[in-house]
């Protein structure tokens, strides 16, 4: 089932936390809300379970009104950052518990428990107690306690978040199976961007209560449409600039220091704004290279981190930017050092302030 909010307010007493916000997200599709702590990602997805109440606007199910309805009704699984199993339930138990909630007796629920199970890797592990299970274990069988009653909407808050590193990105990977073998509509709320990217069909980055761009992960990160999407999805060197459109969907942004040609391919008129550039879409050399737009500049500082060297670069006037560096050679610029850097203008964007 599509999920479709129309003019949703959601408040905390009088304080509206939500308002007037409007979404729709396709059958089947892997939606992330991505945002800062605080930005409401929180109260929007417990507003979709129906845990916190619309003041206004309303929630439509595939196509039926659940804005009144309660949770139980709503047909939704939910999975939390601190997994919320029942401590004193085996984890068969756990698993059941929504099965049983719902008149389910017999052997059925016993082999949709054992199925669920198999499906998060943890067919062998249903006698036991949460206690006696890791926390990547613990987060399987919130999943496989969620999906077990086929729900038609998946909802999930941070469920990662309290995983280390390489837990995080195996568990990822087993939502994102499960996710497009049942091909469930869900809502995943994350405030890591690299989850968001990597997992998402569509991913709305989040600012005060607001949906601030909608859009899929290469274009979120390719394309952002203000200086705070650029800034929280992936790292962005955001420079004052005077634009002028150059034709051709490039535009020529002049930061003071310098003037470079930029993508954009919405041809916006003259104007103060944003000159965006990636650190990893930057290149050094010694000497000006052919192929890009070259600017002289000077090392600042250098941070070696292994598949990556990250360079702070100054290019007068107190104008510095970021440039990571990859492949063979990487760390090869010492501080200090007088360099070209190299920017392509098909990597550069643009965001008229
Ligand atoms: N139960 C509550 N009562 C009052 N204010 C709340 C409550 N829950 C959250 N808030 C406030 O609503 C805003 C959004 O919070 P939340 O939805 O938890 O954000 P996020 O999940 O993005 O961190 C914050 O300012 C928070 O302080
Ligand atoms: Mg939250």
């Amino acid at each position: 089932m599509g999920i479709r909010i129309d003019d949703l307010t959601v408040s905390y007493g009088k304080e509206n936390v939500i308002s007037g916000l409007s979404l729709d997200i396709p059958e089947g599709c892997f939606f992330t809300l991505l945002g800062p702590s605080g930005c409401g990602k929180t109260t929007l997805l417990r507003t979709i379970a129906g845990f916190v109440p619309a003041a206004g606007g309303s929630l439509r199910f595939g196509g039926i009104d659940v804005t009144r309805l309660p949770p139980h009704k709503r047909a939704i699984g939910m999975v939390f950052q601190d997994y919320a199993l029942f401590p004193d339930k085996t984890v068969n138990r756990n698993v059941a518990y929504g099965l049983h909630a719902r008149g389910e007796r017999g052997p059925d629920v016993a082999r949709k428990v054992a199925e669920a199970l198999e499906r998060v890797g943890l067919g062998h592990l249903g006698d036991r107690h949460p206690a006696a299970l890791s926390g990547g274990q613990r987060q399987r069988v919130a999943l496989a306690r969620a999906l077990v009653i086929k729900p038609a909407v998946l909802l999930m808050d941070e469920p990662l978040s309290n995983l280390d590193a390489k837990l995080r990105v195996q568990i990822r990977e087993t939502i994102t199976e499960l996710q497009r073998e049942a091909n469930i509509t869900t809502v995943f709320v994350t405030h890591d961007q690299e989850e968001a990217l990597s997992m998402s069909d569509l991913i709305g980055v989040m600012n005060k209560g607001a949906i601030e761009q909608l859009g899929r992960p290469q274009e979120i990160y390719a394309t952002p449409r203000s200086g705070y999407v650029a800034d929280f999805v992936g790292a962005a060197n955001r420079l004052a600039a005077r634009l002028r459109p150059a034709g051709g969907g490039l535009v020529e942004a002049d930061f003071g220091q310098g003037r470079i040609l930029a993508t954009d391919a919405r041809e916006i008129p003259a104007a103060e704004g944003l000159l965006i550039l990636r650190p990893e879409s930057l290149h050094l050399s010694t000497a000006p290279e052919q192929g890009f737009q070259n600017l002289p500049a000077t090392v600042r500082s250098r941070q070696y981190l292994g598949s990556k060297t990250s360079y702070r670069l100054d290019l007068g006037n107190g104008i510095e930017v970021m440039a990571d560096l990859h492949g063979p050679g990487h760390d090869g610029f010492a501080p200090g050092a007088a360099v070209s850097l190299g920017i392509d203008a098909s990597e550069a964007r643009v965001i008229a302030a």
